[in-house]
C-alpha cells in the first residue's frame, strides 16, 4: 500500500490525510482541521462518554483511522479484506460526502488504539410522516476488549445521534447468539431478518 511522506506539522494546508504516514500504525500531530471527523462531535452523548472506562474515548471515525485498529477491529466482525489507502480514502470520501446519512464512531482505549466502532445509518422515508429510520451496522468490539461493556455504550452512543437527527426508531439485523446483547441494549426481537445474495 502507498504510504507516501510525512504530513507537514502545521495545519496551513487543506486536508492532505490521503497522502499521511503511519508512524507505529498511527498519525502524530493531526488537528481536526487536517483530519476532520465524519460528524460533529456534539451529537456524541455526553452520558455515554462519562461511562466510558478510564483513559477511553469515542469519537466520529476519521479518515486517518485507515492507519490504526479500525479495520483489524471490524476483521472480529467478518471479512475486510485488505483495502489499499486509495480505496479506503475513496470509500470514506463517499460517506463523508453523505455525512447527514453515515455516521460511524469509535472507541479507543487509552493508548488512541481504536478497539470498538459500531454505525447508524439514517434512512428517509415518505411513510410514517417522511419518518426517519436509523439501520444500526457493523458493530464491533475487538476481542481483548469484550466484556467491558464497549459494545453497550456503542450501541447507546448510535441510538443517541439516531434520536438527535430524528428517526423515530432504531434496527438493526443479528444472529442468534447475539440476541442478548442487544436485549442487554434495550432493543426487541422484531420480525424476520431475510437476505438475497448476488
Ligand atoms: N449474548 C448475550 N449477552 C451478551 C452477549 C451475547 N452474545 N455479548 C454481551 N452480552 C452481555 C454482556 O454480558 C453484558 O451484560 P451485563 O450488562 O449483564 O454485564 C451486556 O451484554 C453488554 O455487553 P458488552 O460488554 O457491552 O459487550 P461487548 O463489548 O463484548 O460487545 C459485541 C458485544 C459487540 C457483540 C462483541 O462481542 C463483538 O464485537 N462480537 C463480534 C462481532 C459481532 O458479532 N458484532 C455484532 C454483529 S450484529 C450487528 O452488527 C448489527
Amino acid at each position: 500500500s502507498a504510504i507516501a511522506a510525512p504530513l507537514p506539522a502545521t495545519t496551513s494546508a487543506p486536508a492532505t490525510v490521503a497522502d499521511g504516514p503511519a508512524k507505529n500504525g498511527k498519525l502524530a500531530n493531526l488537528s481536526d482541521y487536517d483530519d476532520p471527523p465524519l460528524f460533529s462531535p456534539s451529537l456524541i452523548s455526553e452520558e455515554v462518554v462519562s461511562r466510558l472506562p478510564e483513559g477511553y474515548t469515542i469519537r466520529p471515525l476519521r479518515r486517518s483511522d485507515y492507519y490504526g485498529g479500525f479495520l483489524p477491529t471490524l476483521r472480529v466482525l467478518t471479512t475486510v479484506g485488505e483495502p489499499t489507502l486509495t480505496e479506503f480514502n475513496a470509500r470514506y470520501d463517499f460517506i463523508s460526502s453523505r455525512n447527514d446519512t453515515y455516521y460511524i464512531l469509535v472507541i479507543c482505549d487509552e493508548t488512541s488504539t481504536v478497539v470498538g466502532t459500531g454505525a447508524v445509518i439514517v434512512e428517509r422515508k415518505f411513510i410514517h410522516n417522511m419518518g426517519l429510520v436509523g439501520h444500526i451496522e457493523d458493530i464491533a468490539v475487538a476481542k481483548n476488549q469484550q466484556g467491558k461493556k464497549l459494545g453497550l455504550r456503542i450501541i447507546q452512543a448510535l441510538d443517541a445521534v439516531a434520536e438527535r437527527v430524528g428517526c423515530y426508531k432504531s434496527i438493526l439485523d443479528c444472529s442468534e447468539a447475539n440476541e442478548g446483547f442487544y436485549v442487554k441494549c434495550g432493543f426487541k426481537r422484531a420480525g424476520l431478518e431475510m437476505a438475497h445474495y448476488y
